[in-house]
């Protein structure tokens, strides 16, 4: 299903373009481009990551302020690391995400270990700028660089009983501190209908802001599903399984009154301790009115007729 190709680990920042350009670049190529796609060209240098400066730019990028790469790498959520907002970046910067397989199981032909390097296929890297709703009530856009989660998942060829994608996360106490902690049920897992999953919008997450996904992003590889609160957006996967009825969730099975199976974004629906109708945007100033959250995290035209039918009060 995949070309291989080669990730150098010594790539030094001094090769990689500076932030500020790169920016500048982005929105350049953002103007000029007028909606249309570049592609990626296919051929593929030994240095790639050079290359992630060019990418295309998905048309469903959200067009608001990006934050800084020191909002998205120094506040986060990643339990297996500390449960505070910094302790990831401490704590998982020893983390190596390499080498790094992925195993595919379930109700598909094409089950096996894979080699990560397998699953980046040059020519769906992009880059998508997604804002990130955290259901604690804050956000972020992050320009994420990554590829088509439902191309990847055709690759495996699931079978008609594959109703349901299941992604697991690394299991490993010695690098994974915070997993010595029960305070949530380890490995972290999350799942997706398959309609879910093959929608063009959720993707693989491989790097950000033109770079490699560092640690406390959930490197090597991350799923993001841009309609949904952050926590359906698992780091680190080690497992993909397919699966014939709904898998069970981390934060379902940690506190099933508050955290659903579907977590779409939703202003009209509270969390049991707080109202999920503004949201603070990180880096803003602590006096600037907070944002209005939008249905489906603003993707509503796009999604939102995968739930024809259903009370999104009870499918919360
Ligand atoms: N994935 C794992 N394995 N462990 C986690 O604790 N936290 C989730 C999600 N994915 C989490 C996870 C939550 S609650 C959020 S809001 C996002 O990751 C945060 O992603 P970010 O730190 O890259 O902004």
């Amino acid at each position: 299903m995949a070309v291989m190709i080669k990730v150098t680990d010594t790539i030094k920042s001094s090769e990689i373009t500076p932030k500020d350009v790169y920016l500048n670049r982005r929105k350049f190529m953002q103007q000029t481009m007028a909606g249309s796609l570049l592609f990626a060209s296919g051929a593929w240098l030994p240095a790639w990551a050079k290359q992630w400066p060019d990418l295309s730019v998905s048309t469903y990028s959200s067009h608001d302020k990006i934050n800084s790469f020191k909002d998205i790498t120094s506040y986060n959520n990643f339990y297996e690391f500390g449960t505070s907002k910094q302790d990831p970046a401490r704590q998982a910067k020893s983390f190596n995400p390499r080498p790094w397989s992925i195993r595919v199981s379930g109700e598909c032909d094409k089950t096996g270990d894979y080699d990560i390097d397998d699953f980046l296929k040059p020519v769906g890297l992009q880059e998508y700028i997604y804002r990130l709703r955290c259901v604690e009530g804050w956000s972020m856009v992050i320009p994420w660089v990554g590829f088509s989660l439902a191309e990847m998942l055709k690759g495996f060829q699931p079978n008609s009983k594959a109703k349901y994608v299941e992604f697991t996360t690394l299991l490993d106490k010695s690098h994974m501190p915070g997993q010595k902690r029960r305070v949530l049920h380890w490995p972290y897992v999350e799942g997706l209908r398959m309609d879910e999953a093959l929608h063009p919008l959720p993707i693989m997450a491989v790097g950000l802001y033109g770079e490699l996904l560092p640690n406390q992003n959930g490197a090597p590889i991350r799923l993001i599903v841009p309609w949904k609160y952050g926590f359906k957006s698992i780091k680190s996967i080690v497992k993909i399984r397919f699966t014939e009825t709904q898998p069970e969730t981390t934060w379902h099975m940690t506190n099933p009154r508050e955290y659903g199976f579907y977590a779409n974004v939703n202003p009209h629906v509270d969390h049991p301790r707080w109202s999920q109708k503004k949201e603070r945007v990180i880096g803003e100033s602590f006096w600037k009115p907070k944002r209005a959250t939008q249905m489906f995290n603003g993707y509503a035209e796009q999604v939102a007729h995968l739930y024809t039918g259903m009370d999104l009060k009870k499918y919360f």
